[in-house]
């Protein structure tokens, strides 16, 4: 079944998710909503971003182009509407588009707030429709090879894993609304969540967090460390920033202590270091978090169920550890979990 998309916020995600579709199979992009009017006539030379090619020229013929994100929810041809807004627009929109009867794919972080995730997850359960939140970094082929390696057991228990997100600071947003922390979340909601949601994919719940930040403007969490405490013995640590200058290189990385390996992740991919023998590149699936996102959600469409990989209510537990976070780095206290 070829499935019709439409694509509410046309910025950074929104042509990173229009290129995703157009090699997808089963899938096209038949309405576009953006309340800017450059971008609506396919000057996209404005949008940026820290990962991928700047913007271009792109022909819009033949696709329906709407100001108003309203008049995108009334087009009887989408099937899936996905939300590709400013965060503190997505809850908004989100419950909208299920009350309008479309199936929904958002952004993450999932919303501003864990009410606002929760009254998402309210509605699409009352509307009977299917609810997707992008954490693609579950998708992201060396994370998920990584999982599925640690999930198995194969190499002990993790003893150890940390991992970092950095960034150059995010000048590049419509209207500067992701350096606004009453918009975004500031850092730690908007792009340190990536390794949270992931520590929490692969690792369960923690059973509380101890977060140490450097603020910037307006009081926004711009570098955050946070210590995730497990089991007793253990040390599990993820690290995100965007205070850093214009052309500082965009980064992810990990590094995990396994009982009988290590894994690491770089710029130069996956690798396993073994207890004996030599380090050994680690073959992951081709292709990025967002194809194999994109791909996984419009498969759950078909067969219209929700996704075993992100319930949308373990990206809301997402948010509720990033808001555990900002608290423990607000108050210098560890915030436990019940
Ligand atoms: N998964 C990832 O790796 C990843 C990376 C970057 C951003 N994001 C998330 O994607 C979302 C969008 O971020 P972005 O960087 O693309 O932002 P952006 O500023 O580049 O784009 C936002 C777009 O929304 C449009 N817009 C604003 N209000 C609108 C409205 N009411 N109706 C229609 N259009 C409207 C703007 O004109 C702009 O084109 C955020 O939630 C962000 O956290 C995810």
């Amino acid at each position: 079944m070829s499935l019709n998309i439409g694509i509410i916020g046309l910025g950074f995600m929104g042509k990173m998710h229009f290129n995703t579709y157009a090699n997808l199979k089963g899938a096209k992009v038949t309405a576009i909503a953006d309340v800017d009017g450059r971008k609506r006539s396919g000057d996209w030379s404005s949008i940026g971003g820290n990962i991928g090619a700047a913007g271009h020229s792109q022909d819009l013929r033949g696709i329906h182009i709407y100001e108003n994100a309203a008049d995108l929810l009334k087009d009887q041809a989408v099937d899936v509407v996905d939300i590709t807004l400013p965060t503190y627009l997505h809850a908004r929109w989100a419950i909208r588009a299920l009350k309008s009867g479309h199936h929904v794919i958002c952004e993450k972080p999932m919303a501003l707030k864990s009410s606002e995730a929760v009254a998402m997850i309210e509605a699409a359960r009352a509307t009977r429709r299917l609810l997707f939140i992008g954490q693609c970094i579950r998708f992201w082929p060396a994370y998920a090879k990584t999982r599925e390696l640690v999930m198995s057991k194969k190499f002990g228990k993790v003893v150890s894993a940390v991992f970092t997100r950095l960034s150059s600071r995010p000048v590049w947003s419509w209207h500067g609304w992701l350096q606004d922390p009453r918009l975004s979340g500031g850092c730690a909601l908007d792009l340190h969540i990536h390794d949270s949601d992931f520590v929490l994919y692969m690792l369960g719940q923690p059973r509380s967090v101890l977060s140490r930040a450097v603020k910037g403007a307006g009081g926004a969490l711009d570098h955050v460390t946070t210590f995730y405490n497990y089991a007793p013995g253990t040390l599990i640590q993820a690290e995100g920033a965007w205070e850093y200058n214009a052309g500082f290189p965009f980064s992810m990385t990990f590094r995990i202590a396994l009982e009988k390996a290590s894994l690491v992740f770089d710029a130069q991919g996956l690798r396993l270091c073994p207890a004996r023998g030599p380090v050994k590149p680690v073959a992951v699936e081709e292709g990025d978090g967002y194809f194999h996102e994109l791909k996984h959600f419009l498969d759950c469409i078909r067969r219209n169920c929700a996704s075993p990989v992100v319930p949308p209510e373990s990206a809301l537990r997402s948010v509720q550890l990033i808001e555990a976070e900002a608290k423990s780095a607000r108050s210098g206290k560890v915030v436990r979990f019940k």
